[in-house]
């Protein structure tokens, strides 16, 4: 099969910060790689008026204003000259229509194949009607060619709204045609979880619950809601993250071994994952997470104002910027493991990672020396921003006397493999046109993420928080985020940043 399938993107919301900060680049990216045909063109859909001419001059200053390398003109002008712009209300039929027609026409320029992926970079009030009119023009039935569609995220708010959601898709489509977006997945470092695990013989005998004590991921961020505040204040930490991107590594952390890479053996095991993770009633759930809000403080030397004060957020808002969760996944594999998730704004540093702690050696050996405890090796799989793998040994620290040091045995990406111009989203784009669906969300997977986390918003739904603001900007979140794990007797551990900050 060809790795440069023809086709014609549609970008509707094409004048927001998502195509210009991670589509075009991406684009622009696929190209660079040679993995784009030259039967490709894009058409952007946006109210805003603008012609041709105009998009394309916007793209190309946007482009040069967030590039992090030097940009080839020639590759550029490539791309360039197949973006085309249409203006239209996305509300109003007489759009369909004349973006069927003006398809039609692309597609005997470009010889397309009539093949079009329909990418919705909209509010997510639109994605609903925005296919059902797609569909009523005759733009999506697969006749000879492929007709896909992309759904950005946030998937629904809650479970009802996300089986509402995925019910209005499938009035539409086929489930094979909808294409369900986790930027997550477009990592690098979240692909390598499955070649670590599966890729590597030594690891799978003792990744379970007989040598894993705990595994912690953190998805930790520096920045506050920056100008996100009117999505935010509907959203908070726990839809914003959770369902999502944070169920995905812990998917991909817990599941079993699929029967190959092909999209459906692989979620069918993401899936089992979902389904086994215990949904307490809504008073257990709330003893198993906690919630924060970040106060005024001060990062990187400068400070930085509470989230109360944040543009578009109420004085008084009940928001979470922050979460922590204990999760227990009812296996055989994972019974009595706890999977502990944070995440939250406004933290000290800037850092994904996923720990997986296993259980200490027998301590017998040391009983008469002057070592006075022994601590499990710690391996973690950092996502973000340093991507890389390290292993914590405990090794004797020269000298007369027996004492015990930790070690890390580090791997770096970039060191090995050099530096890859990536927004995360190549792989996604690449894979879409390709009809490959293995790293996007299939409807019962969107649905079990949410089921996770249904207890806790009820939970949360019956009681307002009485003490937000209770985190201080540039801190790792609430204290009580700690005393979740006390009782467990772990301790969050230090995130790399925090360690190399400290060496
Ligand atoms: C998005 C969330 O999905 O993911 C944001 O809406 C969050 O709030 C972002 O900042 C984190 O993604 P990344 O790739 O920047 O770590």
């Amino acid at each position: 099969m060809s790795t440069k399938p023809p086709c014609i993107l549609v970008i509707f919301g094409a004048a927001g910060d998502l195509t210009k900060r991670k589509l075009i680049p991406a684009l622009y990216n696929l190209k660079q790689a040679d993995l784009l045909a030259d039967n490709f063109a894009v058409v952007g859909v946006a109210r805003a008026e603008m012609n041709d001419e105009e998009f394309r001059r916007r793209l190309r200053d946007d482009m040069k204003e967030f590039a992090t390398e030097e940009i080839s003109e020639d590759l550029l002008n490539w791309l360039a000259e197949r973006l085309h712009y249409l203006s239209g209300d996305f509300s109003d039929d007489q759009t369909f229509v004349r973006l069927k027609s003006r398809l039609g026409e692309l597609d005997q320029e470009r010889s397309a194949g009539g093949n079009y992926i329909f990418y919705l970079a909209t509010a997510p009030q639109y994605f609903a009607p925005v296919v059902q009119k797609l569909g009523s023009a005759g733009l999506t039935n697969e006749d000879g060619h492929f007709r896909r569609v992309v759904i950005e995220k946030p998937f629904g708010s809650d479970l009802e709204s996300a089986k509402t959601l995925n019910r209005d898709l499938m009035k539409v489509l086929l489930e094979d045609q909808i294409y369900r977006i986790d930027h997550y997945l477009g990592k690098e470092t979240v692909q390598n979880i499955l070649v670590f695990r599966f890729g590597n013989g030594i690891f799978e005998p003792i990744w379970n619950r007989r040598y894993i004590d705990s595994v912690q991921i953190t998805a930790a961020e520096k920045v506050g809601v920056e100008q996100r505040g009117h999505y935010y204040e509907e959203a908070g930490a726990l839809r914003d993250m959770c369902p999502n991107h944070l169920l995905q590594l812990v998917t991909l952390t817990a599941m079993e071994p699929p029967v190959s890479f092909k999209a459906n053996a692989v979620r069918d095991e993401q899936v089992k994952v979902l389904h086994a993770i215990q949904c307490p009633p809504a008073e257990e759930a709330a003893r198993r997470s906690v919630r924060g809000q970040y106060g005024a403080g001060v990062l990187d030397g400068d400070p930085v104002p509470a989230y109360r004060s944040e543009p578009n957020v109420a004085p008084d808002s009940n928001v979470e910027t922050f979460v922590a969760l204990k999760l227990l996944i009812d296996s055989w594999r994972w019974a009595d493991v706890p999977f502990y998730l944070r995440t939250g704004k406004r933290l000290a540093a800037r850092d994904t990672e996923i720990e997986i702690t296993f259980k200490r050696a027998p301590f017998i050996l040391f009983r008469d020396t002057p070592v006075d405890e022994l601590t499990g090796n710690r391996l973690v799989l950092h996502i973000q921003p340093d991507e890389g793998v390290s292993l914590r040994l405990g090794a004797k620290i020269p000298g007369a006397i027996l004492s015990i040091g930790a070690v890390d045995m580090d791997f770096d990406y970039e060191d090995y493999f050099g530096h890859v111009s990536s927004t995360g989203y190549e792989r996604l784009l690449h894979d879409c046109m390709m009809g490959d669906a293995t790293l996007f969300q299939r409807a019962d997977q969107v649905e079990a993420g949410w089921a996770v986390v249904a207890p806790i918003q009820q939970a949360w739904a019956e009681s307002a928080p009485t003490d937000f603001p209770n985190y201080v900007a540039g801190s790792w979140g609430p204290k009580a985020a700690d005393e979740l794990l006390e009782p467990g007797g772990q301790k969050w551990e230090e995130t790399r940043h925090v360690s190399h900050r400290r060496k």
